[in-house]
């Protein structure tokens, strides 16, 4: 397992747009890390950058002792699997389960050990009877499922995923959910880019913050969402439930459990009173 640095990063696309300015975080094996902000944040600019699809015009990211300027994206994609924000970005060939087997083989898996990791992806994302099904057959939210069972068959230490719950219906989101769990259980490192802060604040213990390319807050979620004035800069609203706790003008909680605690300690006040 290993750890992931960001020191200093900017990037600037080649036709100007800079997207990404003195960026500097790290991340321990086993973190379940959410990114968010709003749309153009930058947020699938510093994705690409963990991966070394994008090198940093400024700046350097370290994959372990891996500098991403240093090594071929074939070398890091052993380490951080990326799922792509675009299904169709991603997927190439014709079959989910050619799909799956073309990371684990490209990776240099021995063949027993690659048909078991897709035959787990598949059935972790729930995929298992469209084996055979044509990806592009598939419906979109099927389709994004795919780029994720892929990245999950390539076992890599640090998964990316890129608006992983786009499109998905509740069993969806719940497969994905679990997922995350079970990657983070097993020590493995999860960054999650999503603009649903809910699934966030259930499966992400540290959320990144990022606005105008910039990391605008870096911290648990109870830290985080205790500053609601920064949030807006990038328009992140708040958990539901956080919204209602402070609508109740209890304090803050996101989890149906926490309100429940502040709502019966309000009780026992009252009570008292
Ligand atoms: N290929 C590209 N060429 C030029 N500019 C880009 C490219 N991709 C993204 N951008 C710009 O970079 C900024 C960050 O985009 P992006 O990383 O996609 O944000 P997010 O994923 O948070 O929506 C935006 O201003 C966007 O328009
Ligand atoms: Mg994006």
């Amino acid at each position: 397992m290993i750890p992931l640095h960001v020191e200093q990063v900017a990037y600037t696309y080649p036709n100007g747009v800079v997207a990404l300015q003195n960026i500097s975080f790290s991340i321990a094996p086993g973190e379940s890390i959410a990114l968010i902000g709003q749309n153009g944040a930058g947020k699938t600019t510093l994705a690409r950058q963990l991966n070394g699809l994008l090198q940093p015009t400024q700046g350097r990211v370290l994959i372990g002792d891996l500098d991403t300027r240093q090594h071929t994206v074939a070398k890091l994609a052993a380490q951080v699997g990326y799922v792509f924000q675009h299904p169709e970005h991603q997927i190439f060939k014709r079959t989910v389960r050619d799909e799956l087997a073309f990371g684990p083989r490209n990776l240099g898996y021995p063949a027993d050990r690659a048909t078991a990791l897709v035959t787990q992806a598949l059935r972790l994302t729930e995929l298992t009877e469209f084996a055979e099904d044509h990806p592009h057959d598939l419906l979109p939210a099927l389709r994004k499922r795919v780029t994720l069972a892929s990245v999950l068959a390539m076992d890599t230490p640090i998964l990316v995923l890129d608006e992983p719950t786009t499109g998905q219906d509740a069993r969806g989101i719940q497969v994905i959910g679990a997922i995350i769990d079970n990657l983070r259980a097993a020590g493995r490192t999860v960054i999650t880019i999503s603009h649903d802060i809910d699934f966030c604040a259930d499966h992400c213990h540290r959320l990144i913050v990022l606005g105008g390319g910039r990391v605008l807050l870096d911290g648990p979620a109870e830290e985080v969402f205790g500053r609601p004035e920064v949030l807006e800069q990038t328009a992140v609203e708040l958990p539901q439930l956080a919204r209602l706790t402070a609508r109740l003008g209890l304090p803050l909680a996101w989890q149906p459990e926490a309100l429940l605690d502040a709502l019966e300690a309000r009780q026992h006040q009252q009570g008292q009173q």
